[in-house]
């Protein structure tokens, strides 16, 4: 979808709909109080006798015909002192969503005015949330089903300039965000490892990376017992797919290596998964899709650093080849693993991936991964799971999930929980103890494919990436959480 920024004066400017923000708490803004005056009070009368709060999101629609916007949408944006760029996003999606709802196909919305918040950052907040509160994934519908789409959106500000800027970061973020979501809604007859490695080198050919993608046979040569283990049960094959975006002089530095999940589907094999909800396993790739779309934006984003992305990619299925509970494999460090639960395939495709991350002397390693289902026991859908051995690695991801709004939390890793994963015939065991801390059980596993000093985060994003309910900034389906996070992270990486 298209956003422009014009310095209009909000009510002169035609448009099929304008958005006017109303505070709660601090009297009308400037805009609103021109628009209460040309409509003889309306504005006032809805605040004081029609119910209208203006908390953040609520929104109104008026009519007002004649006038150069014939539809007005009043949309609350809270407690100005309470005001944030969380909460100017999901205004905005709401905004967005109540323009859909009286099916305009364009809208402008004028900037309000904020005192703790910069014109580029308001002008970001509000295109993300725009781009991000209004998509829906259709791609499978029939074009008679489709709602509304927005084409355009025009931002009234009094600070082109830095609004603009702040609109093509967000254009960027968003658009980033919104390739994440297709790859993970797409449904898994459609999407197998193969079709991420053709994924990861169209992305390479559009913005000139080196993309490599190792077959199962070079990924049983390259010693990835683990990854290759859990691929055996479908006749999808594994890939192993790796992208290097290498800014000129950098050949040499110490790469920043992200590293996602490619589960294409986990029905948990041979330890099968219930039926019930088993579809939504469709989205156990989504953190190869964050590292995927995070790579698609990566040549305009510009960092002055080397990145290396990372794709372990399987299907978890079962055929007469699968791997049985009880079998044991070799990852790529040599290390011995027992297979306990074939649902807890994650951590072994990871563990080779992890190896190989390390080998290649990376200034810090990231991974993203739909881990556990014990993650959102712990902390729902607010925020993701961070689990790292560096503390100045966490406090940057913190920082950059704070400012992005992919935001996460920090759990321990420390050593007592390190023998919930002792193997008993093996080196390890790809099993904590039932019941025991499953999320921190699933990441001290994986420390152990983590060389010696690396600064190392895991990101375990199985409760946030996919959801089941609309959301202010995301339809039901993929969130595409991450990407932008991992945006924020890269463009202040030095
Ligand atoms: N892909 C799942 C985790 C998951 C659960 C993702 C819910 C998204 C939503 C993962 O492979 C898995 O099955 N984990 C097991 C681990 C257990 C067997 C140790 C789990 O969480 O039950
Ligand atoms: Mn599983
Ligand atoms: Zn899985």
């Amino acid at each position: 979808m298209r956003i422009d920024v014009q310095s209009a004066a909000p009510l002169d400017f035609e448009t099929l709909c304008l958005v006017v923000p109303v505070w709660q708490d601090a009297g009308l803004s400037d805009v609103a109080a021109e628009l209460n005056r040309q409509l003889d009070g309306l504005v006032k009368s809805i605040v004081a006798e029609d119910g209208f709060k203006a908390g953040g999101g609520e929104t109104r629609v008026l009519h007002t015909p004649g006038k150069a916007a014939p539809r007005v949408v009043l949309v609350g944006l809270g407690k100005r002192n309470k005001v944030s760029v969380e909460s100017l996003r999901k205004a905005a999606a709401k905004a967005a969503r109540a323009v859909r709802g009286i099916k305009r196909e364009s809208f402008a919305l004028a900037l309000p005015n904020l005192k703790t918040i910069k014109p580029e950052e308001a002008a970001a907040a509000i295109t993300e949330g725009i781009i991000l509160g209004l998509h829906v994934y259709n791609d499978l519908k029939t074009d008679k089903d489709k709602p509304t789409t927005i084409a355009q959106a025009t931002l009234l500000s009094n600070s082109v300039k830095a609004a603009q800027r702040g609109v093509d970061q967000a254009q960027l973020y968003a658009t980033a965000n919104l390739r994440a979501r297709a790859l993970v809604n797409l449904p898994s007859n459609l999407k197998t490892p193969e079709y991420l490695a053709e994924q990861a080198r169209q992305i390479a050919a559009e913005s000139g990376l080196r993309c490599e993608v190792w077959d199962e046979n070079r990924i049983i040569a390259e010693r990835m017992g683990a990854l290759y283990a859990v691929g055996m049960g479908s006749d999808n094959p594994a890939r192993f797919i790796i992208l290097e975006y290498c800014p000129p002089g950098q050949e040499k530095a110490q790469p920043l290596i992200l590293v996602g999940k490619g589960m294409t589907f986990d029905t948990g094999g041979y330890s099968i998964k219930p039926s019930t909800g088993m579809e939504d396993m469709k989205d156990d790739m989504a953190g190869a899709a964050v590292v995927l779309a995070t790579m698609s934006a990566i040549t305009e984003l510009q960092p002055a650093h080397r990145v290396l992305a990372l794709i372990p990619s399987a299907e978890n299925m079962v055929n007469g080849n699968a791997q049985r509970p009880g079998d044991v494999v070799t990852a790529r460090n040599g290390k011995t693993i027992e297979v306990l639960n074939t649902d807890a395939e994650g951590r072994l495709i990871l563990a080779d991936a992890l190896s190989y991350a390390s080998e290649q002397k990376p200034a810090a390693i990231i991974d993203y991964a739909t881990l556990t289902g014990a993650i959102g026991i712990a902390l729902g859908q607010e925020a993701a799971g961070l689990f790292s051995n560096d503390d100045e690695l966490t406090n940057r991801i913190r920082a950059a999930g704070d400012k992005s709004g992919d935001r996460v939390w920090p759990l321990p890793i420390w050593d007592e929980y390190k023998d919930h994963v002792k193997g008993t015939v093996s080196d390890l065991k790809n099993m904590g103890k039932e019941r025991h801390a499953g999320s921190i059980a699933g990441a001290v596993f994986l420390e152990h494919f983590v060389g010696e000093n690396i600064p190392w985060a895991h990101l375990d994003i199985a409760a946030v990436s996919f959801i089941r309910e609309d959301r202010p900034l995301s339809a039901r389906g993929a969130t595409g959480f991450g990407v932008r996070l991992t945006l924020e992270l890269l463009r202040n990486w030095q």
